[in-house]
């Protein structure tokens, strides 16, 4: 298959649908790849790397789009792409689709096969292909609530593991799902002294039996959350109600308990955030203050870290987009049921029911989509 990958032009992207790796084993499955100059930069990898690898680098973004098959990328195609998108063509990226009315319209339009990374989902119902961007967030987190409680960012002034002889701070992470896990585990390493809290049950005892002595849990309810934000230096919100809007945990009158200086580090803030007061910010001014406590609400923080981003998350894709160029995408679809979840919008055709439902749209069933295909 030939496969092409553009360098990301949505604001401040800097990461890249196939690293130097990738590009290798692709090649030693006998694809073609051509991957956009400085593709890669902004992720620490150089041209001369992917044309080693077997990569052909082509001088713009529509040589790519003109060649290619496959587009492998990041992020959603912006507008000033749509045109360069050829019918059947097969985009394997984040869409967020139920969030983007004009790019659900123009995808149609396009007559392309659109694969969402966020939709891919295992039988368990997790979805390989967001994980890795939630295990960078959560690993984030604590190193950024340590750095906004420095005095000179308007924190506390307090240290997370604190030194002999002075406590180390408090820290609190509600949910206890993947950003909430690796927030704590990373926060306790720091020295933190850590609570977690979720409503599931299971969850806190699988975190007890694994987490080290400096991280305890608790069942998260309006009143464990109103008594611990009182003594709490740095909250990290790390909730998710699958397809909802995160629940309002830390309410506006709840910032007048809690010490001044305190920092929180709304994660859900892409969904809508778990502390009232949170709006999303960015990384070039990712925090804001109301009633002296620091908050930092950035959407993507998975983006200040491009290299490992880009890393973590090809770790997670390759298997798919190697799978999906031996294949041809209705074959592969039609082998492996977590991929045939990818599929959003196909040849004009709406065929996952979120997004239909998003902007009532009809539903097509995926299996008619898929030609000759024995759907199991
Ligand atoms: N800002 C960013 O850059 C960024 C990056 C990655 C993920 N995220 C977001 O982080 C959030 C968490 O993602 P995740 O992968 O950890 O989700 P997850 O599903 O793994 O975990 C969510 C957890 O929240 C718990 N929960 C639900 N209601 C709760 C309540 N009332 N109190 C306490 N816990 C509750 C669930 O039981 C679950 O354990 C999502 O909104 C995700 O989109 C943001």
């Amino acid at each position: 298959m030939i496969i092409g990958v553009p360098k990301e032009i949505k604001n401040n992207e800097n990461r890249v649908g196939l690293t130097p790796a990738g590009v290798a084993e692709l090649r030693k499955h006998g694809h073609e790849l051509y991957v956009q100059a400085t593709a890669g930069l902004g992720s620490g990898f150089q041209d001369a790397e992917y044309e080693q690898a077997g990569a052909t680098v082509l001088p713009t973004i529509e040589d790519v789009y003109a060649k290619a098959e496959m587009i492998v990328k990041v992020k959603e195609p912006i507008a000033s792409e749509y045109p360069l998108i050829k019918e059947g063509q097969l985009l394997f990226t984040y869409f967020h689709f139920a969030s983007g009315e004009e790019l659900t319209h123009a995808m149609i339009e396009r007559k392309a096969i659109c694969l969402a990374y966020e939709t891919v989902e295992l039988p368990s119902r997790a979805l390989p292909l967001l994980i890795p961007m939630s295990e960078v967030a959560g690993r984030m987190a604590p190193q950024e609530g340590a750095k906004y409680l420095e005095k000179p960012l308007k924190g506390r002034g307090i240290l997370l593991g604190g030194v002999p002889g002075v406590k180390p701070a408090e820290v609190l992470v509600l949910g206890a799902g993947i950003v909430g896990t690796q927030a704590a585990k990373i926060a306790a390493g720091l020295g933190a002294q850590v609570t977690v809290m979720d409503i599931n049950l299971n969850r806190l005892r699988e975190l007890d039996d694994f987490m080290p002595k400096n991280v305890v849990t608790q069942y998260s309810n309006e009143y464990n959350i109103r008594a611990a934000i009182k003594t709490a230096d740095l909250i990290i919100g790390a909730v998710l109600i699958p397809g909802a809007k995160a629940p309002h945990l830390i309410t506006r009158d709840m910032l007048k308990t809690m010490k001044a200086g305190t920092v929180l580090v709304d994660v859900a803030v892409d969904q809508g955030g778990c502390i009232e007061t949170c709006k999303p910010t960015t990384h070039e001014d990712p925090t804001f203050i109301i009633d002296d406590i620091v908050h930092y609400c950035v959407a993507n923080m998975p983006g200040a870290v491009p290299y490992t981003s880009t890393l973590a998350l090809t770790n997670a894709t390759l298997p798919y987009a190697v799978k999906l160029a031996n294949l041809g995408w209705q074959k592969a679809c039609q082998q492996d049921a977590a991929l045939r979840l990818g599929l959003n919008v196909v040849s004009g055709e709406v065929v996952y029911q979120g997004v239909a439902e998003a902007w009532n749209l009809p539903l097509v069933d995926v299996s008619t989509v898929l030609e000759g295909a024995e759907v199991n």
